[in-house]
């Protein structure tokens, strides 16, 4: 279902429209699906190494691999044993050190951890319990706003699968033998024919939503945004071009980048995106463990916001502010409603976006024709992260729900927001309405972006 256009439409005005949405029984269903998704995909990540790869820190950027485990483990015992079932702690001195507040990922490694066969057990042993938990628990309109349509049961489901995609970071991060494959994702169709850019017509929209069931605090509640007309990029940019920017001296010239950009550059001599190198003449990138020639026709990937943004004012453009990325991807001229996704309200098919780890790059650009929005831009779902001009800020409204610590204590100017998904998100933790953010340096993320220009 579409979001309403009243914009004073909240969930607790009633129970939740989407997919399946006023059916109990439904969403259920849908919570155990996600629960179970996101555990085989925690597995594959962490059974393909052995023990001494996931207690080492393959990067001070990143927790040893044994930490996300038992930290996914942690999170729900919190929220789904005790919140929700009311439970004892099944071991209260693990709460500490699996909190990411208390200890800086650098420092993960140094603390007395749960070794991996203990890590697995813990996990898979809370696990039993929280699907006892679902099927016990009430999850009808009138009930705690916790249970209502599943709300904590999906809000973990995308927290173990964010920490999936983290983990899939530390596998990118990692060197020493390949631990992951996966097939090429589908080629493009109709790239040669495809405008450069398309025109999003100015005017109000609906940002955000009050009506997506498993929604997260930040991206509530739905609001009316003018939005002037501008020009977006039909695809997120290449490799190729961002490789012309290289070539012109990009990362030499003070004149393209923020001056915090321009200190990052001159501190870590930066050249081109995390993970590429030159060898004779040509760009080489490692990817999971693999160099090969960097694909022209890709989009670019492991950029900071500050190389997104230089690049853009190289090019003669700038990023989307954040309200523009969601008009593209949402707004639906013929109605004048914001859509759940690019081509509709429902759920992604793997023939509409690059998702959930079945490929472990982005898909050239023209790829994915049946996930285009009605403005004509694709792959905003998947492949990338797609930074934008924007700082992570509430919206008018926003209530912290069901902790300050997922979004609320990132809101401020030191966060830029991406939208999109990239193609190592899950669809259960992404939609047109998804915020995500990261602090400007950082590039170890699956992170590009598209450019943007004023009508
Ligand atoms: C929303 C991806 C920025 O990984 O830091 C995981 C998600 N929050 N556990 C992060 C999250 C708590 C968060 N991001
Ligand atoms: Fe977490």
């Amino acid at each position: 279902m579409t979001d309403d256009r009243d914009p004073s439409a909240t969930a607790a005005d009633g129970f939740p429209p989407g997919p399946g949405g006023h059916d109990p029984e439904v969403l259920r269903q849908r919570a155990l699906d996600a629960l179970l998704t996101a555990r085989a995909r925690t597995a594959t990540l962490t059974d393909c190494v052995d023990d001494g790869e996931l207690t080492a820190q393959h990067s001070p950027l990143m927790s040893p691999l044994v930490w996300d485990l038992a930290h996914i483990g942690n999170q729900e015992e919190q929220w789904l044993l005790r919140a929700v079932g009311g439970r004892e702690a099944l071991r209260p001195e693990m709460d500490g050190l699996y909190d990411a507040f208390e200890h800086p990922r650098a420092t993960r490694p140094s603390l007395p951890l749960m070794a991996p066969a203990e890590a697995r057990a813990y996990a898979s042993d809370v696990r039993g319990r929280a699907l006892d938990i679902l099927e016990g628990t009430p999850l009808h309109e009138g009930g705690r706003p916790l249970e209502r349509a599943g709300f904590a049961f999906g809000m973990i489901a995308q927290h173990e699968q964010q920490h999936d995609e983290t983990m899939l970071i530390t596998h990118q991060l990692r060197t020493g033998p390949v631990a992951l494959t996966a097939p090429a994702p589908p080629a493009p169709t109709d790239a040669d024919t495809l405008p450069a850019e398309v025109l999003i017509p100015g005017g109000p929209f609906t940002m955000g939503t009050s009506t997506e069931p498993w929604a997260l605090d930040n991206e509530r509640p739905a609001h009316r945004r003018e939005v002037a007309a501008f020009h977006l990029d039909t695809s997120p940019v290449t490799c190729g071009a961002y490789r012309r920017f290289i070539e012109d001296g990009g990362y030499t010239d003070p004149r393209w980048w923020r001056p915090e950009g321009w200190d990052m550059v001159r501190e870590h001599d930066l050249t081109a995106p995390l993970f590429w190198h030159r060898e004779e003449g040509q760009w080489l990138r490692r990817r999971f463990g693999v160099t090969e020639p960097v694909p022209d026709d890709e989009p670019v990937l492991h950029v900071s916001w500050y190389e997104a943004d230089a690049y853009a004012r190289w090019a003669g453009r700038r990023l989307p502010t954040e309200a523009e990325w969601e008009k593209a991807a949402r707004h639906d001229p013929a109605t004048g409603r914001s859509l759940r996704y690019p081509w509709g309200d429902t759920d992604p098919t793997p023939q509409q976006a690059n998702l959930g780890q079945r490929h472990l790059r982005p898909a050239r650009t023209g790829a994915y024709p049946a996930g285009r929005a009605p403005s004509g831009a694709g792959q905003l779902i998947g492949d990338v992260w797609e930074w934008t001009s924007s700082d992570f800020l509430p919206y008018p409204g926003f209530v912290a729900f069901p902790y300050r610590e997922y979004s609320d204590v990132f809101f401020g100017p030191g966060h830029k927001v991406l939208r999109g998904g990239s193609f190592a998100v899950d669809q259960v933790a992404c939609r047109g309405t998804f915020r995500n953010w990261d602090l400007p340096v950082r590039r170890q993320i699956f992170s590009g972006f598209r450019t943007a220009r004023d009508a």
